[in-house]
């Protein structure tokens, strides 16, 4: 796996689902004691599954940009929630974001940015109608109420996810209030209007991920726009199996 470039973001896409059982337990080793806890305490057994594979594989690549043991990256988390490195890092350029939904995780790195990622499995909602009026702005209402039956599901967690990247990218989570992080997705994605203290909306950058079957995903990024470098999840798991071994 080669390094992580200034101007570059790295995208690591995770099939959970496909994923070997004992691989699951063989990520294990890799998560620290308060991981582990963690884990132990999901009740929901994809939850579960999902937090312990998407943070080993974190570890894991961190550990391989660091030059490190992924076993002794330290964590710590923003007001919000937000995990970035430890000060105690020496690389605290190195920023990344993950996200995990049913069958995918995902995973986002880049230096020296403001990241967020965010993957969604399309499902049937009870009162899609009603969320899209609550989340939506009037012209994401309008854009995507006159969208054809079989693209308005795709389209729904296409805005539901850049809206939450965004929201990531800042570190404030859903308390920034989604409906106020206005997207418009008739061209290339992009931001057209944000919270006031998260500056202008032109300067941050929108990219979707493919993510597998029934599901959308998509990052944000502060800055000009970076070329996107796909680690192949293969590799991710081969090398996983080998560290373990
Ligand atoms: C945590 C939050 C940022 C995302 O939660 P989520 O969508 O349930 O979960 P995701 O899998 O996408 O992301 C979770 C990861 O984000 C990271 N995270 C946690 N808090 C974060 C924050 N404030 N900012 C950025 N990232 C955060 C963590 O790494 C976490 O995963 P981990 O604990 O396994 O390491 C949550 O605050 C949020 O915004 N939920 C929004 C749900 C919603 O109703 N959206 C409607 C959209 S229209």
């Amino acid at each position: 796996m080669r390094g992580l470039l200034e101007g570059e973001v790295h995208v690591c896409r995770l099939n959970l689902a496909s994923t070997p059982d004992d691989l699951a337990g063989q990520c294990w080793p890799l998560l620290d004691g308060e991981e582990q806890g963690r884990a132990k305490r999901i009740r929901h057994w994809e939850t579960r599954r999902n937090f312990a594979m998407v943070r080993s594989a974190l570890r894991f690549l961190l550990g391989r940009y660091l030059s490190r043991d992924p076993r002794s990256i330290q964590f710590v988390q923003g007001e919000k929630g937000k995990p970035r490195l430890a000060g105690t890092e020496p690389d605290r350029g190195l920023v990344f974001n993950v996200s995990h939904s049913g069958e995918c995780g995902l995973i986002a790195l880049a230096r020296d940015t403001a990241l967020g990622a965010d993957v969604e499995r399309w499902r049937d909602m009870a009162n899609q109608e009603g969320i899209a009026e609550r989340c939506f702005s009037v012209g994401e209402l309008a854009y995507w109420r006159a969208l054809p039956l079989e693209r308005k599901q795709q389209a729904f967690f296409s805005l539901w996810c850049f809206k939450e990247a965004f929201a990531k990218a800042t570190g404030e989570g859903i308390t920034l209030g989604l409906e106020s992080c206005i997207v418009d997705l008739s061209a290339q994605p992009r931001l057209v209007s944000i919270p006031n203290q998260c500056g202008s909306p032109d300067a941050w950058r929108l990219v979707g991920i493919i993510a597998g079957k029934g599901h959308s995903g998509g990052i944000c990024y502060r800055g000009d726009e970076r070329k996107l470098h796909l680690v192949d999840d293969e590799e991710l798991v081969n090398s996983l199996f080998s560290f373990s071994n």
